[in-house]
């Protein structure tokens, strides 16, 4: 089996509160080579780390991200939605705090997230300047993964800073695979926009993908699996890199 990368998913969303410290910490104790996170702008300007765009399925609070401030969203309880509840609350945490806790540990996964307003999607200001910025202050540019779905601010990032590891997210709404024509079109639009990597939702997988996305040069990411047998059997098949809620199932990966 090649080393594939076992990667954390929001911290393991299924073991703790999605993107707060104590999920991260908690996969620190576990056998994983990376987590994953997302990233959006405050009203203020501060990068947080928070999956929707939101507040209301995780937290105690309502509305945008994009319309609070960072001293209000830190005043939110980010365990509140927690299944079967979690003993106390956790705050939304900043992009820089969690990378000072897996520094020299962890690889990280940080996802650009879209912003989201009325139905209407959007780039957060100039927010590819910030997470770069980010992560060079931490000094962990070469520990750092950058994904998202939208795909030109994975090629503003390379204009920033030409040596980053940039990956591609594929879904079903931007993608259909069709035949092996598709995947190498596919692979070759990733490629123009700098990436190393076709991060792919593991629906849209099937075997031959692998040995095609590799001839391209490119390396194969596939979220968000969460069974045990299908972790063994994608590593198995070669792909480079499995996302999950469940880190813990990586103990039964020979
Ligand atoms: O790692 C990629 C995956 O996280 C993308 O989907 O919605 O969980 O951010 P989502
Ligand atoms: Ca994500």
């Amino acid at each position: 089996m090649n080393q594939v990368q076992r990667v954390a998913h929001r911290g393991g969303a299924q073991l703790a509160p999605e993107n707060t410290l104590a999920a991260f910490r908690n996969a620190l104790t576990l056998p994983v080579d990376a987590i994953e996170l997302d990233v959006q702008l405050s009203r203020d300007g501060q990068l947080v780390v928070f999956h929707d765009n939101t507040l209301d399925r995780l937290t105690n609070g309502t509305g945008n991200i994009l319309d609070v401030d960072f001293a209000d969203l830190r005043s939110l309880n980010a365990a509140a939605s927690f299944p079967g509840g979690w003993p106390q609350p956790e705050q939304i945490p900043t992009l820089a705090e969690v990378l000072a806790l897996v520094k020299g540990r962890l690889r990280v996964y940080i996802e650009i997230k879209l912003s989201k307003r009325d139905g209407v999607y959007g780039r957060y200001p100039k927010i590819a300047e910030a997470v770069v910025r980010e992560v060079w202050a931490a000094k962990m540019l070469s520990q750092v993964l950058f994904i998202s779905f939208d795909w030109p601010v994975l090629t503003e990032l390379r204009s920033i800073e030409s040596d980053l590891q940039v990956g591609a997210l594929v879904s079903h709404d931007l993608w259909t695979p069709k035949n092996e024509q598709s995947v190498r079109e596919l692979c070759d639009e990733v490629l123009s926009r700098g990436c190393q990597w076709v991060s792919l939702d593991q629906r849209l997988f099937a075997d031959p993908m692998v040995n095609l996305i590799h001839q391209r040069g490119l390396k194969l990411a596939l979220w968000t699996v969460n069974k045990a047998a299908d972790l063994e059997r994608l590593a198995r098949a070669g792909v480079d890199s499995l996302t999950t809620d469940r880190p813990d199932l990586f103990s039964y990966l020979s």
